[in-house]
């Protein structure tokens, strides 16, 4: 049986959580901040972000489909539910669990930026480079990952694991067969 291995722990996730959200503390000082998570992955990230922020904030979401159930992407982007609030004028923040390819978040960037918003930024608490097939930064992001299939702390595989409190690699070919290890880490 395959078992799940921890790549982030709680404590090293909200260790980095903490720095950023100083990051954008000190950047967005003295203005409102719209913060528009991409459904679902970016739910946990985004709830616990958000209230380390100190300056007034909107939450919004917007939901994308680019995956269906597999690990592998269609490299098709559809949003399946916009955003209420309107993006005119305003300061954003984008915020996603992962940059893979870089296809879900190049597309939103363009998307939101052709609204005419004051500032937009993108926040991600992990980027795998290796897989890139745009030219994308975040400008906000947690870690850097090479090249596993990740689970947990929002982050699914066929919509399972979302709930696991820390980062977690799934074992190549053991996907329909795994269980959680209490200890074994990966190096990054
Ligand atoms: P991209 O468009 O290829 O950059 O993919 C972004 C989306 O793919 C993320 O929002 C995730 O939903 C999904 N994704 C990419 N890599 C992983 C992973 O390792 N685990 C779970 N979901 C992933």
């Amino acid at each position: 049986m395959g078992k799940l291995e921890v790549v982030l722990t709680e404590s090293e996730i909200q260790k980095k959580i903490d720095e950023l959200a100083d990051r954008i503390n000190r950047d967005y000082a003295g203005k409102e901040l719209l913060v528009v998570g991409i459904l679902r992955g970016a739910f946990i990230f985004m709830a616990d972000l958000v209230r380390k922020l100190e300056v007034p904030v909107v939450v919004d979401f917007v939901a994308v489909s680019s995956y269906g159930d597999a690990t592998e992407s269609s490299g098709i982007v559809r949003i399946i539910k916009d955003m209420d609030e309107s993006v005119a004028g305003r300061h954003v923040l984008l915020v996603e669990d992962i940059i893979d390819t870089g296809l879900t978040l190049k597309y939103l960037y363009d998307y939101l930026k052709a609204r005419g918003p004051a500032s937009l930024r993108v926040c991600t608490l992990l980027d795998k480079p290796d897989r890139r097939q745009v030219d994308f930064q975040s400008d906000y992001n947690g870690f850097t990952i090479p090249d596993y299939f990740v689970v947990g702390f929002g982050l699914d595989y066929k919509q399972l694991y979302r709930n696991l409190p820390a980062v977690y690699a799934l074992p190549p070919g053991g996907e329909e067969e795994t269980c959680l290890q209490g200890q074994g880490r990966r190096n990054l």
